[in-house]
């Protein structure tokens, strides 16, 4: 696991985006995708670049359940939003969380990544070390699967919402294990609210209380921080 440290936020997404094109120079074809604000700057770089995703696949890792894809705070509308209606792929997936079959929604999304097996997932970090929405306790062998959010999930991400009781308890998510699958990942995380998450992360300590802790047994793995998120650990770091 490589701890990369940049002078802003934005000069770390600047980062991802030339991981994502030297991605796709050697042949990548599918981009796993996360949500939040902290891709926000790496989509509006993507969206003013000239890279061309007609020929690749976007595979999303998590979405709320009970919001339908035309909702507003859906991460379907947040994926037309920030990426999606500018850069077209060939094709686009995102859990449908207005899908009350569970096993059928999960199912078929297992299949989807199974044939089309994610070359670069970009993630996020929650501040409880959630990556998708595994929250703490999620076996690092997980599948898709329906996860209810904890009270500091639904109070971090209750800022995308008009108030706390419209934020949906549960989502879809894709699983821990799943994740692991892809090639190489990517993490970005920004801000003074990830620091103690990402000094957990770089302690080394395995344990199923932090979820991220899983992305130590994966091979290929890049976190790319601002000052804030590195806080705790500048002093560690070598660059
Ligand atoms: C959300 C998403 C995650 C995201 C994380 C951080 O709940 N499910 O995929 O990485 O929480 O969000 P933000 O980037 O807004 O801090």
């Amino acid at each position: 696991m490589h701890f990369l440290l940049f002078e802003s936020a934005q000069a770390a997404s600047q980062k991802a985006y030339e991981l994502i094109q030297e991605a796709k120079f050697q042949g990548a074809q599918t981009f796993g995708l996360a949500t939040g604000g902290t891709p926000e700057q790496l989509y509006a770089i993507l969206r003013s670049s000239d890279i061309d995703f007609s020929d690749s696949y976007a595979i999303n890792l998590d979405e709320y359940i009970g919001l339908d894809p035309t909702h507003p705070q859906s991460y379907a509308q947040y994926m037309q939003k920030n990426l999606f209606s500018t850069k077209p792929f060939k094709a686009t997936y995102i859990p449908n969380g207005s899908n009350p079959d569970v096993a059928a929604e999960t199912a078929a999304y297992e299949k989807i990544i199974e044939d089309h097996p994610i070359d670069l997932q970009i993630l996020g970090i929650g501040t409880n070390g959630h990556i998708g929405f595994n929250e703490p306790g999620t076996p690092f062998d997980s599948k898709t699967s329906l996860v209810d959010l904890t009270a500091s999930t639904i109070q971090a991400n209750k800022r995308y919402f008009e108030s706390e009781e419209e934020v949906p308890t549960q989502a879809y998510s894709m699983g821990i294990g799943t994740i692991l699958k892809a090639k190489k990942i990517i993490l970005l995380a920004f801000g003074s609210s990830k620091a103690q998450t990402i000094a957990d992360l770089f302690s080394g300590n395995i344990t199923i209380d932090n979820p991220a802790s899983a992305l130590h047994h994966h091979h290929d793995v890049s976190i790319l921080l601002d000052p804030e998120a590195a806080l705790y650990i500048k002093d560690k770091l070598k660059n």
